[in-house]
């Protein structure tokens, strides 16, 4: 595990961005795993700003979102089909039909996961997972729980989750009780995983993701067995662990 704190969230977003434009440098073809919420939206924009420098190109990229939430459809302005064209793909050159979300408004939910599946089983592994973490330890929405799914899969959404994310909505009411994420076997099977962090009320998550027992009641801990996971925190999620 590579941690690297940051002082600023410019420094923190511009190492992110420099992280993914590498791989798309080096593998033009690169299968990248994208996250959604507030951590990324800087770093979205910092590969933007990058882009119109013109000196990469997304043209042969692949992406994959961990999640959606489920009952939205997918122009909602909460859906995160929504954030990723608002934030990224609106500004990039990468060909739509390689961008693929989860539907989470599709009539048959159980069949949208297998066919999202078996769409990164054929575009081989994710060469880099972006992730984020939630305040009680979940990657993707992939919650703590007794035992894990593998795949990609129907999840209700904690209640700390919906409250954290309510900001976005006009009321938490609105905010969904469930999505489809992807699973924590499709997460730590990507050969290179980037999880970035930002803000003091992470802090004490980041220890117990990074520090804690490796267990299920954390979701996040289990990256701790990834061969190649760099983390990234700005110095106030990183204050616990010095
Ligand atoms: C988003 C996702 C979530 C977020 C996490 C942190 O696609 O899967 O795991 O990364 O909830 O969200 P923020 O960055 O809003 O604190």
């Amino acid at each position: 595990m590579n941690i690297l704190t940051f002082d600023s969230d410019d420094k923190l977003n511009e190492a992110a961005a420099n992280i993914i434009i590498g791989q798309i440098q080096t593998t033009p073809r690169a299968v990248l795993g994208l996250a959604t919420g507030g951590t990324p939206v800087g770093i979205y924009k910092e590969i933007v700003r990058e882009f119109q420098r013109d000196m990469f190109s997304f043209r042969r990229v692949t992406t994959f979102n961990l999640d959606e939430y489920v009952g939205l459809p997918v122009d909602h302005s909460q859906s995160y089909h929504t954030y990723m064209r608002k934030h990224l793909f609106d500004h990039i050159d990468i060909p739509s039909s390689q961008c693929h979300i989860p539907d989470g408004h599709a009539p048959d939910l159980h069949e949208e996961c297998r066919r999202y599946d078996a769409l990164i089983e054929n575009a081989g592994q994710i060469d880099l997972q972006l992730l984020g973490l939630g305040h009680n330890g979940h990657i993707g929405f992939n919650e703590p729980a007794h035992a894990l799914i593998r795949g990609t899969h129907v999840v209700d959404l904690a209640e700390a989750t919906r409250e954290a994310n309510a900001r976005y909505f006009d009321a938490i009411d609105e905010v969904p009780r469930q999505a489809l994420t992807i699973g924590v076997g499709t997460i730590l099977k990507a050969k290179k995983i980037l999880l970035a962090v930002k803000g003091e009320d992470k802090a004490e998550i980041v220890e117990r993701a990074l520090k804690g027992p490796i267990t299920t009641d954390c979701p996040a801990s289990l990256l701790q067995t990834h061969p190649n996971l760099i983390v990234l925190l700005d110095s106030a999620a990183a204050r616990r662990m010095k």
